[in-house]
């Protein structure tokens, strides 16, 4: 009867795939009222000669049994884990999904590389400005009309603002720099005026700066047609118009043809304003240069044929996956 018993607890344990499962096994056998337990206790009632020889086999049957669960428990853990880790190094690799850049940055990036190959450096300035340089040192005083043109995100309690384009980089850097200069400063801008196809309150500018001895309107328009050709096409379509702008003088405006449509405007610009090359420390009547200051976001609508320029910034993927 122990062989049999410890017979058909061996088979049971060997057959057994899961885990879980062993321990009622355990109870089948070993349990309170296990098969060989209720041996074990009988053999109280055994004659000693008996209780000794089938007392011996019933300990040992017992251990077997306990033997075998363990080994099967420690067998099936390993196991478990080895599946569960197990890698195939000879599968394919899966790449994990990559993001990729804002059509804004990436114009940016070429209009950046188009003005270095013409030997401007790449300035980076301050999105919260002071009053003075988004507008004083730009010779916009207090009270002047003109400040009325870049409706204002003022920052309470601190005399700081958001700057409403990139020019104050123009101030910030001459100060500190002599000419000759060529520079180029591309940023966010922020006005506090209502959104349309056009116009975001959030925007961003690259400014250019142009300073020496002998530079004129001439070498203003040589550059910026190039740098359009360069960054459209060659038989790209511009028109400058004059503009006002109180840091230059003469000042202008620069639109390109859209595709079987109306004019785009991209650009101010102009002959720096004397009083800012004064605010900056320069001797008068020695430099002259141009300065514009062209929107990115208009750049890249141009370009991909975009008609909202709010979609730049509303993260619809369906949008962005196009770039
Ligand atoms: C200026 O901001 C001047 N600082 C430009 C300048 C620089 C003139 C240097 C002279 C010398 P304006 O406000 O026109 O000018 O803006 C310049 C360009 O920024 C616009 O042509 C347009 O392309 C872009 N822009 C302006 N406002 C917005 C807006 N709300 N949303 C999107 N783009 C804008």
């Amino acid at each position: 009867m122990l062989d049999q018993i410890r017979q058909k607890a061996l088979k049971q344990i060997e057959a057994e795939s899961d885990l879980k499962n062993l321990e009622a096994i355990y109870r089948q056998y070993l349990g309170k009222k296990g098969e060989l337990t209720l041996v074990l206790r009988s053999l109280k009632q055994m004659s000693e000669k008996q209780r000794k020889q089938k007392g011996k086999l019933a300990n040992q049957v017992k251990k077997e049994i306990k033997q075998a669960l363990k080994e099967k428990q420690e067998k099936g853990i390993k196991q478990a884990k080895v599946s569960k880790e197990w890698i195939d190094v000879t599968a394919p690799g899966v790449l994990p999904p990559q993001g990729h850049l804002n059509p804004i940055t990436l114009v940016q990036r070429q209009a950046e590389e188009i003005f270095q190959s013409m030997g401007f450096s790449i300035l980076d300035g301050p999105e919260i400005e002071t009053e003075y340089y988004n507008f004083d040192a730009l010779n916009i005083p207090e009270n002047h009309p003109a400040r009325d043109l870049w409706d204002t995100f003022w920052l309470k309690n601190l005399d700081l603002i958001l700057r409403t384009h990139t020019s104050p980089m123009q101030a910030r850097y001459m100060e500190k720099n002599s000419p000759p200069l060529r520079i180029i400063v591309p940023g966010r801008c922020f006005r506090h005026e209502a959104t349309d196809a056009s116009h975001n309150f959030q925007f961003h500018q690259i400014e250019g700066l142009m300073v020496g001895t002998n530079i004129s309107v001439t070498n203003f328009k040589g550059i910026i047609e190039e740098f359009l050709k360069k960054f459209f096409s060659p038989d790209v379509e511009m028109r400058l118009r004059p503009g006002y702008f109180p840091f230059v003088e003469p000042g202008f405006e620069i639109d390109i043809k859209r595709k079987d449509r109306d004019w785009l405007e991209i650009m101010g610009a102009g002959m720096v304003h004397p009083n800012v090359f004064k605010s900056a420390g320069y001797k008068p009547g020695k430099w002259q240069g141009f300065a514009f200051g062209v929107g990115i976001d208009r750049l890249a609508m141009l370009k991909y044929g975009i008609n909202d320029i709010r979609l730049f910034y509303g993260n619809d993927l369906r949008f962005l996956r196009q770039f």
